[in-house]
């Protein structure tokens, strides 16, 4: 056999024998100074983190965005700075409600979170397979997300839920019609597009802003499981996208998307009719085209799953010079979630992890805390606070983004008001063939199945309002019943809770 290394202790110490306790005599109890058995049962029991309170199951890999168009004129964020520039990034791709042992291969909405690790720092865009969102409020993701989870009595997820929330809630009208739709199963990360969803905004050297929004489209073009077809998959292996990402790039299969951006001038807002920093609604094509970008290739699995993706910690609030938020509330509410639920998943200093440490050089002035492990001194043991007399890094106001003209009277706005949720899904469900359709109408059919017929009811008088051929659809799916077994199988049962 050739040379192995010797195992040694965490604290370096050789290790003489890795197979057997030490124990009183042959057959005796095992002795409390077997610090190496203790250690190895410790550390066992400490190998796992929570999971993602959502996105908990994902796959991950690594490449590069290379850009192919320049797009300087609106930001002056370095990544975009020169045609053929190419920038590290990471890319975590997972479902939303099921937890971390859940199949890949069940109809949801697919996270595609990425990390550009630019030379001004690290910039994430933690999007969706979706354009668009089922709320429109932060203060309604909580509820939302509750809806899509276990029922605290059944332990079992809940179609009543699920329905009784989103017919309560018709804003969510747009996204679950592409949930339910063959875009709401695809075959693999691969075969779908990624988009960040909210409105960002650029800013150039000039200080003129500009409203984004951002676009990935596959190159392997779309694929997707029906209903049937996710059954069967599901039943011969749960890990269908790990094999397909995983597998894919180590055969040297690269995945690909094409980068664009729409761009929206500041003084449009207000000339739309809708509302631009509503994450329910799209910028139409027409109104605001896609502009190219480049190319993002992933080329590169991680060595270690919970190292790299596992403790990948993505957050909205990373963003860089020349790229900056909106007005939109979702968004708003993002900024502050991310950074905190990693503080809780992960710890204090989960932005120092490699994974999660920029590529660029870093100088702040955080300092003690679990887990200080890496170097951020400033040299000089004097220059801990600033400002000081004695050196360390300082602010520099060339990156301060333009001022942002705002106004109005603090309230608690409704957001329903004069908001038409109806006109976008209607384009959605126009832009369907016939066989697309029957294929939406059936897999609605199929997740209502067992909820109670007043939810049913208020859910096909929004689908009515959408197009009265949606609505006669799904009663004509729900009517044939029978024909859902297969997708029934996809779902427990709903158990209604006694009153
Ligand atoms: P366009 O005809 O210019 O664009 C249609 C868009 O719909 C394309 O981006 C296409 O993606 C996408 N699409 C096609 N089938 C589906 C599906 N089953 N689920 C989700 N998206 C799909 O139209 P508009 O820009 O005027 O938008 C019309 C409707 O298209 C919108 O109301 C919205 O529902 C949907 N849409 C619009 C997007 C936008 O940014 N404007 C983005 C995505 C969807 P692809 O090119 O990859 O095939
Ligand atoms: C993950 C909160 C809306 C995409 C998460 C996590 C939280 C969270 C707490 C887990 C983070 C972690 O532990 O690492 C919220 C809140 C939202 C919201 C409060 C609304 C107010 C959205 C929207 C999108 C989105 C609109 C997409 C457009 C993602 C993705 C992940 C995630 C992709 C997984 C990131 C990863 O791969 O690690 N979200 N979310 N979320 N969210 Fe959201």
């Amino acid at each position: 056999m050739a040379d192995r290394t010797t195992l040694t202790t965490t604290a370096g110490a050789p290790v003489g024998d890795n197979q057997n306790s030490l124990s009183a005599g042959r057959h005796g109890p095992l002795l409390l100074q077997d610090y190496q058995l203790i250690e190895k049962l410790a550390h066992q029991n400490r190998e796992r983190i929570p999971e993602r309170v959502v996105h908990a199951k994902g796959w991950g890999a690594f490449g590069q965005l290379t850009i192919t168009n320049d797009i300087s004129r609106y930001t002056n964020a370095r990544v975009f700075a020169q045609v053929g520039k190419k920038t590290d990034l990471l890319i975590r791709f997972s479902t939303v409600a099921g937890e971390q042992g859940a199949a890949d291969a069940e109809r949801d909405v697919r996270g595609f979170a990425i990390k550009f690790y630019t030379e001004e720092g690290n910039w994430d865009l933690v999007g969706n397979n979706t354009p668009v969102f089922f709320v429109r409020d932060p203060l309604k993701f909580p509820d939302f997300i509750r809806t899509q989870k276990r029922h605290p009595r059944t332990n079992m997820r809940s179609p009543t839920a699920m329905w009784d929330f989103w017919s309560l809630s018709p804003e969510s009208l747009h996204q679950v019609t592409i949930l339910f739709s063959d875009r709401g199963l695809p075959i693999g990360p691969q075969f779908m597009n990624g988009y960040g969803s909210h409105t960002y905004s650029f800013w150039n050297d000039a200080g003129e802003r500009y409203w984004v929004k951002f676009h990935f489209k596959t190159q392997q073009g779309h694929r997707h499981y029906t209903n049937e077809e996710s059954v069967g998959v599901i039943g011969h292996t749960r890990e269908s996208y790990q094999e397909a990402l995983f597998g894919g790039i180590e055969r040297g299969e690269y995945p690909r998307w094409n980068m664009f951006v729409q761009i929206m001038p500041e003084t449009d807002v207000g000339k739309t009719p809708y509302d631009p920093f509503d994450l329910t609604k799209v910028w139409p094509h027409g109104d605001y085209p896609l502009i190219e970008v480049g190319v993002v290739e992933l080329n590169r699995n991680p060595d270690n799953y919970f190292a790299e993706i596992e403790q990948a910690a993505f957050s909205p609030s990373n963003i860089v010079r020349g790229i900056g938020f909106s007005p939109d509330k979702m968004l708003q509410g993002r900024i502050f979630s991310y950074a905190d639920a990693h503080r809780h998943r992960l710890g204090t200093h989960y932005e120092a992890l490699p994974v999660n440490a920029p590529r660029c050089p870093v100088h702040h002035y955080h300092k003690d805390g679990a887990m200080r492990f890496f170097r951020n001194d400033t040299g000089n043991p004097d220059a801990y606070y600033e400002p000081n007399s004695f050196g360390g890094p300082v602010e520099d106001r060339k990156y301060l983004e333009p001022p942002l003209r705002i106004s109005g009277e603090a309230m608690r706005y409704d957001h329903r008001e004069g908001n038409d949720d109806y006109s976008q899904p209607r384009a959605l469900f126009h832009l369907f063939d016939d066989t697309q359709r029957y294929r939406l109408f059936r897999n609605l059919a199929a997740a209502m199945q067992g909820v109670p017929q007043h939810i049913v009811d208020r859910q096909i008088g929004h689908f009515e309002k959408i197009d009265p051929a949606y609505a006669a659809g799904v009663r004509a799916a729900l009517a044939e019943g029978s024909g859902f077994e297969d997708a029934r199988d996809t779902q427990p049962p709903a158990f209604e809770p006694a009153e």
